[in-house]
């Protein structure tokens, strides 16, 4: 890609402030920061995860269409809006539908959204996705909370012109997803009875599913579970200084190979929903605490 594909950081800047303002009003919110009134969270729901949104106290829907500078959803599992309200009390926006790679989507495009909600006021992300396993422990519908992650997109969200209100040109990754959270997700989910583990989480850029091959390997590089999400948006928010929480809801299993099977986005869609009132009641529970 030449160096003039990319936008200049001020239009970056520019296109950031304006689709927050836009959100700041639509969501009768004050024209300045108000961190009394702000969203005190931002949460990115994944592929058939869209259901935490029954348990939010909705008062403001925007569609992605509507909103200046922002992608639109291609893909027909994702609905495509953008919800402000309260979850257990405490303010949040939730992306009903995010944007992948594999979308055709540049990673400065995927990770927008992040951008303009940290804007709008977000203090910390939730993230959830579907993802493959990696590990014969992690078993489908079960739930795998992330400690870490390996980046095997071919890109970075980071990568052409810095602007340096986004944070540091080379943002450090110790601790990407913060430890106190893995924890407290652990111990709720052992408290509930829920089968949940903490592990390392693989982006690839798909759309494919891998070959059995490719799953063998991603499990002796270190990875716990595969998907095709995620890493951008906890990139992006890393490097504003947002603390990360992000699980996965285990839709596949890839490893060991004998219990590699045929996968559809339905199978998956299906799996996703199955586990996830699971997945809700952590993100609950951490979002009432947090
Ligand atoms: N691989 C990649 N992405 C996925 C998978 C998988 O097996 N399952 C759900 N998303």
């Amino acid at each position: 890609m030449p160096l003039d594909a990319f936008l200049a950081p001020d239009v970056l800047m520019q296109r950031i402030a304006e689709a927050a303002e836009y959100l700041r009003s639509r969501a009768g919110l004050t024209a300045d920061p108000d961190p009394q009134t702000d969203p005190e969270f931002g949460i990115i729901l994944g592929t058939g995860l869209g259901g935490l949104v029954a348990e939010m106290n909705v008062e403001t829907e925007v569609p992605y269409d509507e909103i200046p500078h922002f992608p639109v959803s291609t893909v027909e599992s994702h609905r495509g809006r953008l919800l402000f309200g309260t979850l257990e009390g405490r303010r949040v926006v939730a992306m009903q539908g995010r944007f992948h790679y594999y979308e055709g989507y540049s990673l400065q495009e995927v990770v927008f959204p992040v951008r303009v909600m940290a804007r709008v006021g977000i203090q910390r992300l939730f993230v959830s996705n579907a993802a493959g396993s990696l590990n014969p422990d992690i078993e489908k519908g079960h739930l795998m909370v992330l400690r870490d992650h390996i980046n095997l997109l071919p890109d970075s969200p980071f990568r052409g012109p810095h602007p340096d209100a986004l944070g540091p040109r080379f943002p450090d990754l110790f601790e990407a997803y913060e430890p106190a959270m893995v924890q407290k997700a652990l111990d709720y989910a052992k408290q509930q009875g829920i089968a949940c583990h903490a592990g390392v989480y693989v982006v690839v850029q798909g759309p494919q599913l891998e070959t059995v091959a490719e799953y063998d390997y991603l499990h002796r590089i270190g990875g716990d579970a595969v998907g095709m999400s995620t890493v951008p948006e906890a990139l992006a928010a890393r490097q504003l200084g947002l603390p990360v929480f992000a699980v996965s809801v285990i839709t596949d299993m890839g490893y060991p190979p004998a219990l590699v099977e045929p996968v559809t986005l339905a199978d998956v869609i299906a799996i996703a929903g199955e586990a996830e009132p699971k997945m809700t009641a952590i993100l609950k529970a951490l979002v009432a605490q947090a």
